[in-house]
This record gives structure tokens, sequence and C-alpha cells, in this order.
């Protein structure tokens, strides 16, 4: 039996935190603060807009999130210096693991998608820059119906354009917000901690399975699958 993966992309295939250098240039010991806050305020306006039904494309929370750290952490950066930290975000690199574990993947039953509050056009950029597009049989992003993660109607999309149903489509996520709205969703769903201290939502609602790497995505959903 095929299993379908729906790989989240931001945080799990490719590091949020990949604009830290830059940001060291420009602000020293304040980067890891900045790209910290930078990334949930970002979540937090992409929930936002999806709970006031405001849409506007990922890269727009993104910005808009930038200009907020800026603000709250004093941080006055001029226009070149946003343009450039965007621009970056747009180059952002893959986890180490991402490659040996999407090789591995390929020799088994799966499909593989990426699926993301990401515009496909940012995501496919991602993808191509990594050298990891070649693994995927498609990107799925939200912005097909104007809505942001963890809405149940973005999960539902994903399950209509690939074709798969319920527990045989897999989100994998370090997001836990992701991996707690795809398991409401009907979906199998393996949340990888990427940091020993990442901490899961204690609602409760829990991964299928838990990963520290991605290396062990295969044999952990070979374990779990009837
Ligand atoms: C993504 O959808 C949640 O940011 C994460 O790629």
């Amino acid at each position: 039996m095929t299993i379908t993966l729906a790989f989240d992309v931001y945080g799990t295939l490719i590091d949020t935190h990949g604009v830290k250098v830059s940001l060291a240039e420009m602000m020293g010991d304040k980067a890891d603060l900045f790209s910290t806050l930078w990334r949930e305020k970002q979540l937090e306006y992409s929930f936002r807009r999806g709970l006031m039904q405001n849409y506007q494309d990922f890269a727009v929370c993104t910005r808009d999130a930038l200009e907020y750290c800026c603000l709250q952490l004093g941080e006055d950066l001029s226009a070149e210096q946003k343009q450039r930290l965007l621009q970056e975000y747009r180059k952002l690199p893959a986890f180490s693991d991402v490659e040996p574990c999407l090789k591995q993947l390929q020799q088994g039953d799966y499909r593989m998608f990426a699926f993301s509050n990401g515009h496909a056009d940012a995501v496919t950029g991602l993808l191509q820059h990594a050298g990891i597009d070649q693994y995927f049989a498609g990107v799925v992003s939200v912005d097909e119906i104007k809505s942001f993660k963890p809405n149940p109607a973005v999960y539902a999309h994903f399950l209509r354009r690939s074709g798969a149903s319920g527990a045989q489509a897999w989100l994998i996520s370090s997001n836990p917000f992701d991996v707690i709205g795809a398991v409401s969703a009907g979906m199998s769903s393996a949340w990888v901690q990427r940091s020993p201290q990442a901490v899961f939502d204690p609602w409760g609602i829990e991964p299928t399975i838990t990963l520290t790497s991605l290396t062990d995505l295969d044999s952990g959903i070979s374990g779990n699958t009837p």
C-alpha cells in the first residue's frame, strides 16, 4: 500500500534560523532572540489572519513580523538590510537529515509532497535552492484555499489534492500545532523534535510517532502501519 507523506516545510525541511548569520552581522548577540521572535510572530500573524479570514500570502506575515521585531527589539534596520533578510528567507538551508531521509524514502512505497503555509512558488524555490525538489511529487500550498494551518480545511485540502485518505496519509512536522491539526483532521503524524528543548503541547492529542531525526522516519512509519 502506497503511503502519502506531507512534509511541512518551514522548521521541518528548511531551517528558518538560517538567517542568523546575517542577523548577527546586523545586531550582534541579539540575533538569537530576534530570530526566535521573528518566527513566533510570523506564525502568530498567520493564525490571526486565518481566524480573522483576512488572508494574505505567508510572505506578508513574514515581512510584517520582521517589522514588528525591529520595533519590539529596538533594531533600526535599513530598508536594504530588511530586503536582504527577506531575500535570504527565500533561500534558507535544509536541515542536514533531510536529504538522507528523502533518499531512503525514495526506495520505499511512498509518495512525497511538500505541504506548507508558504506560497507554492516560494516553496518550490526553497526546495530547488536546497537541491531536494526532485524527491517530491508536488507542492501543496494553503494559498490554494486562502487559509492557514491549523484550519481543518487545509488538511482536508491536502487529502483531496493528493488523492490520499485519512490515516494512510502522514504529516511530518516539527511544529506541534501542525501535528495536532493533522491528527485532529484524521491523518497520521510524525513529530520531529528538532531540539531537546522543544516541548509538545500537552493537549492530550499525541503524534503517532516522535522522532529526533528524519532518518528514523521510514522505520517509524513501518512500525506503525497495519
Ligand atoms: C509551514 O507550513 C508551518 O511554517 C510551517 O511550512
